[in-house]
């Protein structure tokens, strides 16, 4: 896969206004847009999507599904109707709903959320009665049976995952990477790219170091060619 296959650019502003520039800028340089729930719930799917793409961008809809199979397999079918590269769903939601997701996902990609990395050990075991590897790896054999093209997780979870053959036909696409130039924000257990890609991520999901780069960066475009040339480097 090419570099810019493996950069999924986290769209977190609320209005088409602020998405307009970055859309522009770096719908060259990246996979798609991951398109969350306050841009949605802001503006609409239909209208997002149909912005992003007129833009040249292609669209993550991470709309985190979580309901019952019939549900999940109807707006399933509408937003790969809207021609989505990739959306997901809770894998907590069960493997009916994941079948569904999957029977419905025209040419989309199905991702399946594991655990969420706001989850602590502690939460893990109380909400499912195991600790976050083991839920983690469940929960991707599930998912993997299920039909689903890939699945959200943290980078600590890559190795260990790496080292389950039977998930070698999964996508895993990861959040929390923070190159060495950029500011933590508020995450704390991270990676940088090159680090998640080596670790086995197919590819990384970055917000604010590209969205929101420090100054001795440059633009949000400068950020992600660094961002590119990192990656090349251990491809
Ligand atoms: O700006 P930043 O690179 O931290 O953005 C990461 C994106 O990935 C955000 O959209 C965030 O909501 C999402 N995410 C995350 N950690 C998770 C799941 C999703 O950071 N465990």
């Amino acid at each position: 896969m090419e570099t810019k296959g493996r950069i999924i650019v986290a769209l977190d502003v609320d209005s088409l206004e602020k998405a307009k520039p970055l859309v522009e800028s770096l719908a060259p340089y990246v996979d798609c847009f991951k398109v969350g729930l306050e841009l949605l719930t802001a503006v609409g799917a239909p209208i997002v999507i149909d912005f992003i793409h007129t833009l040249g961008g292609r669209v993550f809809l991470d709309g985190k599904f979580d309901d019952i199979p019939n549900t999940v397999g109807k707006a399933s079918k509408v937003v790969a109707g809207f021609g989505v590269k990739l959306f997901n769903v809770h894998a907590s939601a069960g493997k009916k709903s994941i079948e569904a997701a999957v029977a419905n996902r025209g040419d989309s990609g199905v991702l399946g959320v594991t655990v969420l990395t706001s989850i602590d050990e502690e939460e893990c075991i109380s909400i499912f009665g195991a600790r976050p590897n083991i839920k983690v790896l469940k929960f991707s054999r599930m998912l993997f049976k299920a039909g689903a093209n890939g699945i959200i997780c943290s980078p600590q979870e890559l190795q260990f995952l790496g080292t389950q053959p039977e998930l070698d036909g999964l996508s895993k696409m990861t959040p929390g990477i923070r190159p060495l130039w950029a500011a933590l924000n508020d995450q704390k257990r991270i990676m940088t790219p090159a680090e998640a890609i080596e670790a086995g991520a197919t590819a990384v999901i970055i917000g604010r170091p590209i969205t929101n780069p420090p100054e001795e960066i440059g633009s949000p475009v400068d950020a992600v060619k660094k961002i590119t040339e990192e990656i090349a480097s251990v491809l």
